[in-house]
């Protein structure tokens, strides 16, 4: 069985639905940037053990990248997940982890990543907007994508509103990319393109505001 370990910054709520997702693999723990992250008592919660690795415990992101590495092999994963990680890693940590670091972003890459996506796309006027999974690269929210889901944006949404459809979509789609991943579904090959053994695919359109 597949071995995961799971970093977090905060509130953790696409970590807890990684833990009550009943996936094929063993999350061996959760680890953190922050001592106070909401989600580290979550995971203890699950019986999953924690750990915290402070960036504020380090000089540069150099040395706290090295720390957070040596922390997460002790576990010894096949997969490192970042629900909502909120730190810049450097490149020698991702290539460390090449095929094996994926992440959670709220919008549909390559819009809007970095911050406050949600506000960004009310501001263009966007119809469509959703969250994505993607195997991490040394670029900010870029990389090879896995999943995303799309959801409309509606005549009368706020930040938050638009904020909390996405989730709930964060939440269903992690999830998979992680079914997919533990049970050797996909892949990252060696140019970089994600590859599906299991092709099954459906095609539905999403007319945003519907047509009539
Ligand atoms: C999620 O919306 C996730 O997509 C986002 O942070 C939130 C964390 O919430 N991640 C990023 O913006 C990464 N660039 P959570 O702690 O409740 O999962």
């Amino acid at each position: 069985m597949k071995n995961i370990v799971i970093l977090i910054s905060g509130r953790g709520s696409n970590m807890q639905a990684l833990l009550e997702a009943q996936l094929p693999c063993r999350i061996a723990a959760v680890i953190s940037n922050r001592a106070d992250a909401e989600g580290l008592d979550i995971a203890k919660e699950h019986g999953v053990s924690t750990a915290v690795v402070s960036h504020r415990d380090y000089a540069d992101r150099g040395s706290f990248d090295i720390a957070l590495t040596k922390a997460i092999d002790a576990y010894r994963p096949d997969f490192v997940v970042l629900a909502g990680f909120m730190r810049i890693l450097t490149a020698d940590f991702v290539a460390h982890y090449r095929g094996r670091l994926v992440n959670i972003h709220p919008s549909l890459l390559p819009s809007y990543g970095g911050l406050n996506t949600h506000a960004r796309a009310l501001h263009d006027g966007v119809k469509i907007h959703g969250c994505t999974v993607h195997f991490v690269t040394p670029d900010l929210d870029h990389g090879p994508i896995i999943i995303q889901a799309a959801v409309p944006v509606l005549y009368h949404d706020t930040e938050q509103t638009l904020a909390a459809r996405v989730l709930n979509e964060e939440h269903r789609i992690y999830p998979q990319a992680m079914r997919w991943l533990c049970k050797g579904q996909i892949e990252l090959n060696e140019s970089g393109k994600v590859v599906f053994h299991n092709r099954k695919q459906t095609s539905h359109t999403l007319f945003s505001p519907g047509l009539e």
